[in-house]
């Protein structure tokens, strides 16, 4: 039987010659696999007939939204995953479930090759190939681009000599990856890093300067997870859509950055995402009063090491797994409703509301009814500055008073 190889396929200039291409230099049978992740564009059947008009012996499309959105987007909203305080980690956490479906078709078609369409020089390759390693430990990985040296300029030329139903003149000066949870945006006149981005980048997102009227939205949590929006009930992918809509028309989510990619690459990339950022500031809040203190200390520092992991190309890692255990069991009483504002550029929490809050209003009041015991706080100080006020008496026997000088202290 002659050897298959299951290619990634987009639908776009580069992959559709890439069937032919990896099917001429390694003399192997091609299936396409497409992943509908919420890029949107083309319909699923669109892509599956180009990829059989140009040559792919069968083409497998999968609509993988609500997978991403439940199993994908809602672990990296419960994880605050930001990377470089800033990433929504859009493209780092599609490419493990896309991956899980190129090692699936890859078996059910008996491949013993995925081939991807990334470049040397990303992070996506290693997602892709350290996913694929460890979902197929038996499959083999390549990539056309980086492997078999097509260039844009030869998959140019080979789509227009082989006639392949595909546009080639359509020229994007970009470099795009797009799903629901965002859109990522690089190359270009971006790579001069003092340009500032035009209209023309933007997708997802209206202009913030000019924002429509403020739009108030009430999220209700359950466990981390998004359940309702003003009182409707919605799943996880209805929920991203609608905020992208609402969020994207104000203008939130928008986030210009020169990031450390895993090969050592500093990178300038925007990035637009407004569902996932007016959530995740939704339901960090809702984690401020429903955590308690230590707990969300420490979580802040799993949340980190998570994002980097994701970021890294490590999603089926056995130490994510482990952190995936801490940040679920964290997420037990995260749940009740979260008020935002929507507006200019910014999604800004107005109120929170939470049967499983930590807040308690007789503990913190000013007002009457004040049940917090003031008359314990100077003992607690006493004891809790102790070991700084030992110290500090050392200090003072060995090299005399501490010096104030500098502290704008009259004489
Ligand atoms: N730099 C981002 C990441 O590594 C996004 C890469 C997506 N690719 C693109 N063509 N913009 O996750």
């Amino acid at each position: 039987m002659t050897d298959r190889i299951v290619l990634a396929y987009s639908g776009g200039l580069d992959t559709s010659v890439a069937i032919g291409w990896i099917a001429e230099a390694t003399g192997s049978e091609v299936v396409a696999v497409a992943v509908d992740v919420g890029q949107g564009g083309e319909s699923l059947e669109t892509v599956r007939q180009r990829a059989l008009d140009c040559g792919a012996v069968e083409a497998y499309v999968a609509d993988a939204r609500d997978e991403f959105a439940e199993q994908y987007c809602m672990p990296t909203l419960k994880a605050n995953g930001l990377y470089m305080d800033a990433y929504p980690l859009v493209s780092a956490i599609s490419r493990p479930v896309i991956s899980k479906h190129l090692v699936a078709a890859a078996q059910q078609f008996g491949a013993s090759t995925v081939a991807h369409g990334c470049t040397g020089k990303g992070n996506d390759q290693v997602r892709f190939e350290v996913s694929i390693q460890t979902l197929g430990p038996e499959l083999k990985c390549i990539a056309p681009v980086r492997d078999l040296a097509l260039t844009r300029e030869k998959a140019i030329e080979y789509a227009e000599k082989n006639d392949l139903p595909i546009e080639t003149t359509k020229k994007n000066p970009f470099s795009i990856d797009q799903n629901v949870w965002g859109r990522a945006v690089e190359t270009g006149f971006l790579e001069d890093i003092w340009n500032g981005p035009t209209k023309d980048v933007y997708d997802y997102t209206e202009d913030p300067a000019f924002p429509p009227a403020a739009d108030v939205v009430t999220i209700t949590f359950d466990q981390g997870v998004p359940v309702a929006l003003d009182g409707r009930s919605v799943t996880p992918l209805e929920t991203i859509e609608e905020l992208n809509r609402r969020a994207g028309a104000q203008g939130i989510g928008r986030i210009d950055i020169v990031e450390d990619r895993l090969v050592g690459i500093k990178s300038r990339e925007i990035y637009e995402a407004p569902g996932a950022m007016a959530l995740m500031a939704a339901h960090r809040e809702l984690e401020n009063i429903t955590l308690e203190r230590e707990q969300a200390r420490f979580k802040k520092t799993v949340d980190q090491r998570w994002t980097e992991l994701v970021y890294d190309g490590q999603w089926f890692s056995p130490l994510k797994n482990n952190l995936d255990v801490f940040i679920d069991e964290t997420q037990k009483y995260v749940s009740g409703e979260i008020r935002l504002e929507l507006h200019g550029g910014r999604a800004t929490v107005q109120g929170r509301r939470s049967e499983t809050s930590l807040y308690d209003f007789n503990l913190a009041t000013y007002d009457e009814g004040d049940s917090f015991d003031q008359s314990s706080a100077p003992g607690f100080i006493d004891i809790f500055g102790l070991s700084a006020r030992t110290a500090s008496q050392r200090e003072e026997r060995i090299h005399g008073k501490p010096d104030l000088s500098g502290a704008g202290v009259e004489k």
